[in-house]
């Protein structure tokens, strides 16, 4: 595979955030070559596409991205679509990654290791809506082939990474038809991976066992929408959304994304914390090129940091001096170049 990785910083924190997982990757891998690409509002407003073709074909053609986050009205807006939804389905990026794992920071909560495995490209997450100003529906669509596909990927990576247990989360006592194939699908799945301990949870239980005691999960497997909800919960317990790295996956192709998004409330002032991004920039090293060592480089090179005492705002506790992105970024390089 080519190490080219095309750069999507899109909105807001975005734009502070990735140029800053971009210099960490050269620093542990000076051979990555990057080729920017452009999405978002912004993009939006001035070429009336918020995913242009040429973006779409980068990303196609390096195989691997990494992607900051686009700001997206909460209203109907012609033509636009949220772009990393977009790319999810047109690519076929069929699993989302979002693991939690405990660092040395006094708000997580030690001996959480857990990894949420969400289905990225059907679910509610289809936007197939309608309105006549008077009733509003939406289409969810869950089919046996995405659901099996997305379940097999969970267990095998479960077994991969020596993980235990799998726990399938859904709401089929309201949803039957729809999280009912999702549920009955990866359930049947499970047989092939007797090693594997299987539980299921309604996904409200899910999110009350997810706040009160995250230790008990291993692997969740769930829908779209669930996924999405439950990895920003679950975020807490790694530092919080800051903290939380993703990596979406498709056939050969990998687009790593930060799970927060543009952050309005603090973009465009050196506040945003660069980790979320950083990390998912790891997971790339990892998943894409198959650079464990690599990956485990920035991962210890972060939790020195933390250990440090650096913290960005979104971090700082009682009269502790918060650190800027782009200060964090240089620890982190400091810190790696210092091994
Ligand atoms: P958000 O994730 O951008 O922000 C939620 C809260 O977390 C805010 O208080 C923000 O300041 C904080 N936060 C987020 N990232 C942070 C970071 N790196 N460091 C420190 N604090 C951070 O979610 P919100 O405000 O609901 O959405 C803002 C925009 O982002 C919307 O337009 C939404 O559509 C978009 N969005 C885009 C995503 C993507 O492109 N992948 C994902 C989620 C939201
Ligand atoms: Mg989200």
């Amino acid at each position: 595979m080519s190490r080219r990785i095309c750069v999507i910083e899109g909105d807001g924190v975005g734009r502070e955030v990735v140029p800053i997982a971009v210099e960490i990757l050269s620093a542990v891998e000076p051979t990555l070559e990057f080729v920017p690409a452009t999405a978002g509002w912004d993009t939006f407003q001035r070429q009336g596409q918020a995913l242009p073709d040429e973006t779409l074909d980068t990303v196609r053609n390096c195989g691997v991205a990494i992607f900051g986050a686009c700001s997206s009205p909460s209203r109907s807006v012609k033509g636009y679509r949220s772009p990393i939804i977009y790319l999810r389905q047109n690519l076929g990026l069929y699993a989302c990654l979002r693991p939690v794992i405990s660092l040395p920071l006094p708000t997580c909560r030690p001996g959480v290791d857990l990894l949420i495995v969400r289905e990225n490209t059907e679910g509610l997450y289809v936007g197939r809506e309608e309105t006549d100003g008077e009733l509003a529906t939406a289409s969810r669509i869950v089919t046996r082939q995405a659901s099996a596909r997305i379940a097999r990927f969970a267990f095998e990576l479960a077994c991969r990474q020596n993980r235990h247990r799998l726990t399938v989360v859904h709401k089929a006592n309201v949803l039957p038809l729809t999280c009912g194939l999702f549920r009955t699908t990866a359930l049947e799945i499970s047989h092939e991976y007797p090693e594997i301990a299987v539980d299921e949870m309604l996904v409200d239980v899910a999110a009350m066992y997810l706040a009160k005691e995250p230790g008990r999960f291993d692997v969740i497997l769930t829908t779209n929408l669930f996924g999405d909800i439950l990895s920003d919960e679950a975020s807490v317990w790694g530092g919080g959304i800051g903290m939380a790295a993703s990596l979406n996956i498709g056939s050969g192709l990998f687009v790593a994304e930060p799970v927060h998004g543009s952050a309005p409330n603090i973009a465009g002032r050196d506040q945003a914390n660069p980790i979320a991004a950083i990390l998912s920039g790891a997971l790339l090293l990892r998943y894409a090129f198959g650079m464990e060592q690599a990956a485990k480089r920035i991962e210890r090179a972060v939790s020195r940091v933390l250990e440090d005492g650096y913290r960005t705002m979104d971090l700082v506790e009682g009269d502790q001096v918060a650190v800027g992105t782009r200060e964090m970024g240089r620890y982190v390089i400091a810190r790696l170049c210092n091994e």
